[in-house]
């Protein structure tokens, strides 16, 4: 199995690092061959080679069964116009790799259950939602542009989605839903977006072929303000781009630990895109700080999505629980009593639990 491996920026090249050495461990154990390659995208891509996403990066990202990713952007490159953002690298692989869905677990985990900024009581027994977030589409690549005008500028961003793009990604959420609570909540701003009218017709279509999923439709507004207010009443979540963007930092901050979240990005065929949905963190990179969970369950997400390995799948989600159980703790999820531990020791950690 060939995985492209783009460490990228700040904190991602040390994350990587554990999740490669997860990769390795499971490779003994299970017996599979990995062939890993590095390759620039980011800020260091535009440092050695003047843009963020150089052509050989993409053609060995599809190459490869899958791409894991670790973190882009940083303050050196933020007056950068943007097509030379790092940022425009990611998306510019997303496009080229045609990962329309982005899956965005936001989980909460028992033992990290007081680091939410949620009252108990509102989280219940726990939390677990699947944001489905479009990726290659809408306002993040529709026309923009700026003109001088009397006075001053104007610039615009058009959200534009087509029916077919609307269609794969509604579909892709109704199979997921399937294989979890059956219950589908559609996100849009339909009473006032033309683009979000469409988006709900097209979900209702789709609806169609599946009887047994109860499906919602909600306002971004009111949808933001449900994931406060009561988040137990979501499993799924299918909404565009942007406002998946949105809603899906939001969902994850409800579990109070952003550091631990893994993503997966699919299209039509196996070939995957995996990344944590935590940042590049320039404040702490280099530090030995960074909790190297999320990539590490991400590697977790690619060995399930891309692989249709299961059992390692779950041998490195084992291995995360039982770390935490042994009460070790990155800083960014610290408690009160437990071990204090820095990015590579948490790396082996998990690593030897592997089994
Ligand atoms: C994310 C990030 C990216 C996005 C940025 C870095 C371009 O916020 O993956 O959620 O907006 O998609
Ligand atoms: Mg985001």
């Amino acid at each position: 199995m060939k995985i492209a491996v783009i460490p990228g920026d700040g904190i991602g090249p040390e994350v990587i690092k554990q999740a490669c050495k997860v990769l390795d461990k499971i490779s003994q154990i299970f017996n599979i061959e990995f062939e890993l390659k590095e390759v620039l995208m980011g800020g260091i891509a535009i440092d050695r080679t003047g843009v963020p996403l150089p052509e050989e990066t993409l053609d060995e990202c599809k190459k490869s069964d899958a791409v894991l990713l670790g973190a882009v952007g940083g303050w050196k490159w933020d007056s950068l116009p943007g097509r030379l953002r790092p940022e425009a690298g990611l998306l510019g692989l997303r496009k080229g790799l045609g990962v329309f869905a982005n899956l965005r677990p936001a989980m909460l985990f028992p033992q990290l259950k007081s680091a939410s900024t949620l009252k108990e009581e509102v989280l219940g027994d726990g939390l677990n939602i699947m944001v489905v977030r479009e990726l290659t589409g809408g306002i993040y690549f529709g026309q923009r542009g700026r003109r001088d005008i009397s006075g001053g500028q104007e610039a615009w961003d058009t959200e534009a989605y087509t029916s077919m793009e609307i269609e794969r990604v509604a579909r892709l959420a109704f199979e997921i839903s399937g294989k979890r609570q059956c219950k589908l909540t559609s996100v849009d701003k339909a009473n006032v977006l033309e683009s979000s009218r469409l988006w709900r017709e097209v979900v209702c279509q789709v609806a169609k072929e599946y009887p047994d999923i109860t499906v919602n439709h909600m306002y971004v507004d009111n949808a933001a303000m449900q994931l406060i207010r009561n988040p137990r009443q979501f499993d799924v979540i299918v909404t565009s781009n942007m406002f998946g963007d949105i809603l899906s930092d939001e969902a994850s901050m409800l579990t109070g630990s952003l550091g631990m979240l893994p993503s997966a990005s699919l299209g039509e065929g196996t070939l995957g895109l995996y990344e944590p949905i935590h940042g590049s963190a320039p404040d702490i990179a280099g530090q030995d700080k960074a909790n190297p969970i999320a990539t590490i369950l991400s590697v977790a997400m690619m060995l399930r999505y891309s692989f249709q390995l299961e059992a390692a799948a779950a041998a490195v989600e084992a291995a995360v629980c039982r770390v935490l159980d042994k009460g070790y703790r990155t800083a960014d999820i610290m408690q009160p009593g437990m071990i204090l531990t820095g990015t590579e020791q948490m790396g082996d950690l998990v690593v030897d639990e592997i089994c």
